[in-house]
């Protein structure tokens, strides 16, 4: 946790570090599991990357993304939200930069948008905790979903990315939510008990999978769907927070 009386400079000292078994994880398995091909058939848009809902909820109606708008996706994965935000701004002046410290992920991500021919995308393969040496510029809206959790202060996460919004700018947030992941803490904890001592990656995974197709249906994370959401949604612009679930 950051100390409110921590100035901004220990602050980044303190927790400057990646969290190597995140990244390692993610480079092991880039999420969420996407096949570049299939680019060819469909386009994934959901709610928060439709830019009419984004106009909506952050500029109350009045952007048309005709000036030089541009995007952050902090921790972007495999690119869904890249993807669908570049293709949507294909025909304008905008920008949209993905960032993740996976390279594998973002290999994927680049492969998609190779199928789709958007050349509107800058492409970073770096941790949101340098953002602030990568002169990136600034950014009318951000899109960081399942991801700030991931990082050992995740405080310090929110305030980089509240700095690198342009003055205007809004951001959009999903962390874990405790109550609606109560069944996935009890199986982190099963799994913590059954690979404890295995080194590898795989064996954990065969392990977990033994684990999983071996519980009830009455366990608490097969119940999960029936349980509050697991994740917190909210918007965030300079003039008002949305929350949402
Ligand atoms: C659960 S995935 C979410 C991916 C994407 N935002 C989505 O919703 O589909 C978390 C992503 O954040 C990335 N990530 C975690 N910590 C990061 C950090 N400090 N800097 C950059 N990327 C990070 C991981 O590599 C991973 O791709």
């Amino acid at each position: 946790m950051i100390d409110k009386k921590m100035k901004d400079k220990d602050i980044g000292k303190k927790f400057a570090k990646d969290l190597k078994q995140v990244q390692d994880q993610y480079i092991d398995y880039p999420y969420p599991l996407r096949n570049p091909e299939d680019e060819k058939t469909r386009i994934i848009l959901v709610g928060n990357f439709y830019l009419g809902e984004i106009n909506h909820w952050v500029f109350g109606g009045k952007e048309s993304f005709q000036d030089n708008f541009r995007i952050l996706v902090a921790g972007a994965g495999t690119g869904d939200a890249v993807i669908c935000y570049a293709e949507q701004l294909k025909n304008t002046n905008a920008e949209i930069v993905y960032l993740d410290f996976s390279k594998a992920s973002m290999a994927i991500a680049q492969e998609r948008a190779k199928i789709r021919g958007l050349k509107n995308i800058k492409w970073v393969n770096d941790s949101i905790l340098n953002i602030p040496n990568l002169k990136l510029g600034t950014f009318d809206y951000i899109n960081c979903i399942g991801v700030l959790h991931h990082l050992e202060s995740p405080e310090l996460g929110l305030k980089i990315l509240k700095d690198s919004l342009s003055t205007k700018g809004g951001m959009d947030l999903m962390v874990y939510a405790h109550y609606g992941r109560t069944g996935v803490y009890h199986i982190q904890k099963l799994m913590q008990m059954v690979n404890n001592g295995v080194t590898s990656r795989t064996e954990e995974v065969k392990n977990g999978w033994a684990v999983m197709t071996s519980l009830p249906a009455t366990n608490w994370y097969n119940l999960g769907s029936n349980s509050p959401s697991d994740h917190i949604l909210f918007g965030v612009c300079p003039s008002k927070c949305v929350n949402s679930l």
